[in-house]
């Protein structure tokens, strides 16, 4: 019998992604239905779903049944809504977000647990999927040598280098700001599952402080290039109103910008999280 009463949950892949059906994310989940799509977030990583309609309040709404919401330290939300990340790209784009391997805003000290987008935009003609690797997988096919070896180290994430004069295009100077830098550990371990996974991302991550320079850019060079195998990884491909939702703690995501000139375009929350351990 499945253990699922509420929804269904059909898995993308044997490790990581699966789609969820029978449930409207815009309405009262009871508890039961919130428990279970919490299950398959924790069981699958990320979770997606197909044909929602959310209005910003029921996105929030949603999202604030799984902690508190974060506010971005870059991007400014729209108008009465700051806990929103618009997720835009057209042919007036010069970068898009998430263009690279990374574990969101991984450069504050209490990184979010979890994202959940909303596209409304897709581009018509194809692209603009998301790829989501399971850094708790790529964790568990190192060797137990490799694993023993980063078990004490930390790692330095940063915000400088990929936020500063990013947001120039919507009128924000931000030459007296300050981004956040926060030392993470190389490998945590998830609250909840208790799998450990590595917390290193190409995007935020610039050093590990335990090495010499070289040392650690080879180190990184190599972990992150290993959490980018295919056998890792689920590739979602979007239509109008699906959501993904994923978990932050052991997932990496790389939005694909292959659809230039042609508009993508939604909604994003993030869940605040807590001290990686
Ligand atoms: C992001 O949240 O990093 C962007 C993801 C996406 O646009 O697919």
């Amino acid at each position: 019998m499945s253990d699922y009463q509420t929804i269904t949950v059909e898995p993308v892949t044997p490790r990581i992604g699966a789609m969820i059906s029978g449930v409207n994310l815009s309405g009262d989940l009871g508890n039961q239905q919130f428990q279970e799509i919490h299950d398959a977030l924790m069981r699958h990583e990320v979770i997606f779903f197909r044909d929602q309609h959310m209005t910003l309040d029921q996105h929030k709404a949603f999202g604030a049944l799984f902690g508190q919401l974060d506010v971005h330290p870059g991007s400014p939300g729209p108008e009465g809504h700051p806990e929103i990340l618009v997720i835009h790209a057209d042919e007036n784009s010069n970068h898009v977000a998430g263009d690279s391997w990374h574990s969101d805003v991984s450069c504050i000290a209490e990184p979010p647990i979890g994202s959940i987008l909303h596209l409304n935009t897709i581009p018509e003609g194809g692209g603009g999927d998301t790829l989501f690797a399971s850094a708790g997988a790529a964790y568990d096919a190192l060797s137990d040598t490799l694993k023993a070896f980063l078990e004490p180290l930390t790692a330095i994430h940063a915000g400088e280098q990929v936020y500063r004069g990013r947001y120039k295009h919507q009128g924000i100077d931000d030459s007296g700001k300050t981004y956040p830098e926060s030392e993470h550990p190389v490998v945590r371990t998830h609250p909840v599952s208790g799998r450990k996974s590595l917390y290193v991302n190409e995007t935020f991550t610039t050093r590990i402080p335990q090495l010499a320079q070289k040392e650690s850019d080879a180190i990184l060079k190599l972990l992150c290039d290993h959490i980018k195998l295919p056998q890792f990884q689920v590739r979602f491909k979007w239509q109008k109103n699906s959501v993904a939702f994923w978990d932050n703690r052991s997932v990496q995501h790389h939005a694909m910008w292959d659809y230039f000139p042609e508009v993508r375009s939604g909604y994003r929350v993030t869940v605040k999280g807590d001290k990686p351990a």
